[in-house]
């Protein structure tokens, strides 16, 4: 009982009734049932979390099905995989219940993602990462609170120690180097010395991750309460450098991601915006190949390979953003770029007059708007075509220099323009 009493003090209500409940329907349905992986980590460190993952050597679909209906919660499948998620009630939308059939992992060639087969508690936990992430609790019946630890995860976990549980671990998955770093940092745990040495061998694996899983597990550190901790470790590992050479902590970097102090909640476009600025910090001052190749190793998106380019582009050119002078020039010089590229250039560069730009555009420019539109200016005479744009564009930049200040100057300047230049502008 006692794992029982350290899970149930882990957990928030109403977590603790629902694994009961989800434990009843177990036994009902005459199904094992276990708490697995990160929770019970967690739980053995008097860590509280919110991930709930469960395990069950019966057919979780059935499991999450019965329970979805009995509880009044909502699920959803993945017949592949043999999982499913549970929503209930109480419980964040974001943060579902994981509810998987044992399986037996293997791996067609290393970096491969695995083929998955159904197997027994013992392959399920073997084919895990650490062994302090290979531990289960069970839940059903009698059985409740039995520790399964048969790699010796509870001791490693006492010892604050990374082992994993057999020698190709990460080049079955070298994405277990990113995250072996991570839980480094994060606990302030070591690698065990057996496990630290199969690393360099292992490196080259990384060369088979696809970018989608490098920029995952990089975006999981970035989304650490300090992530330059696993970075630099992962520096000195050698493992940024095999993901791409251009691709290092030094200094400045250092210094920039000291200045983060995340809030403790961040809601999903800030934890967004927190990854965009971690990437353009480890890009901003690559050349112009290295930042195109890096981001291709990554697979950034789209929006943010040209967002992290910007960036660069904006650090590079900050001598002459510094020399603008006037408020239309500063809006025209910096109009391409968007907000997001210029809200972390600030971050990155050390000209306060650049600062001063930036921050006036995104401040101020920006928001200025002049009153007439292109509909109001041809209803004042102007006609369609490129010399209207021109026109909308004049009036834009002496609203912008302080020049007009009114609807009615604004008319007086278009009806002098177009007075001037004839009906088309
Ligand atoms: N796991 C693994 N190898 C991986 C990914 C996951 O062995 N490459 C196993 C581990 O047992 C892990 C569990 O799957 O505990 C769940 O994975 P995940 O949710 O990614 O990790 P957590 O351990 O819950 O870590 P975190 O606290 O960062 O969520």
């Amino acid at each position: 009982m006692f794992y029982a009493e350290l899970l149930q003090a882990a957990l928030a209500e109403p977590d603790w009734s629902i694994l009961q409940r989800l434990a009843e329907i177990a036994v009902r349905l005459e199904m094992s049932l276990y708490i697995v992986g990160g929770p019970v980590r967690d739980c053995l460190l008097r860590r509280t979390g919110t991930d709930l993952d469960l395990t069950t050597e019966g057919d979780a679909l059935t499991l999450a099905r019965v329970a979805a209906r009995d509880l009044g919660g909502a699920w959803k499948k993945f017949e592949r995989f043999g999982t499913a998620k549970l929503y209930f009630p109480g419980r964040a939308r974001s943060a579902p219940i994981d509810v998987a059939t044992t399986r037996t992992e293997t791996y067609a060639h290393p970096g491969a993602l695995p083929e998955v087969t159904r197997g027994t508690l013992q392959t399920d936990l073997v084919r895990r990462d650490f062994t302090f992430n290979a531990l289960a609790i069970r839940l059903d019946g009698d059985h409740q609170g039995e520790l399964i630890d048969l790699h010796g995860g509870e001791q490693d976990l006492q010892q604050g120690l990374l082992r994993v549980l057999h020698p190709r671990s990460f080049e079955d998955d070298p994405t277990r180097l990113l995250r072996g770093a991570r839980f480094e940092q994060r606990f302030g745990f070591s690698f065990a010395t057996d496990t630290l040495q199969l690393i360099p061998p292992a490196l080259p694996a990384l060369d088979q991750v696809s970018g989608d899983r490098l920029r995952h597990e990089l975006e999981l550190i970035f989304g650490e309460a300090q992530p330059l901790k696993p970075l630099l470790r992962l520096h000195d590992l050698g493992v940024l450098h095999q993901i791409d050479p251009a691709c290092v902590v030094d200094d400045w970097i250092a210094a920039r991601f000291q200045t983060q102090t995340a809030p403790p909640e961040r809601n999903v476009e800030e934890a967004q915006d927190d990854r965009f600025t971690c990437w353009a910090w480890l890009t901003c001052r690559l050349t112009e190949s290295s930042l195109t190749r890096f981001s291709q190793r990554v697979n950034l998106a789209r929006a943010e390979a040209v967002d992290v380019a910007q960036v660069k582009a904006l650090r590079d050119a900050q001598g002459t953003i510094g020399m603008l002078q006037r408020r239309s020039e500063i809006y025209r010089a910096l109009a391409a770029y968007s907000d997001r590229a210029l809200r972390t250039a600030l971050t990155v560069i050390d000209r306060p007059a650049a600062q001063q730009n930036i921050g006036l555009c995104l401040n101020e420019l920006r928001h200025v708007k002049p009153a007439l539109d292109g509909h109001q200016l041809q209803a004042l005479g102007a006609l369609r075509g490129p010399g209207l744009g021109r026109l909308l564009e004049q009036i834009h930049d002496a609203v912008l220099d302080g020049l007009i200040t009114t609807p009615q100057q604004e008319e007086d300047y278009a009806r002098q323009f177009i007075a001037r230049e004839g009906q088309d502008p």
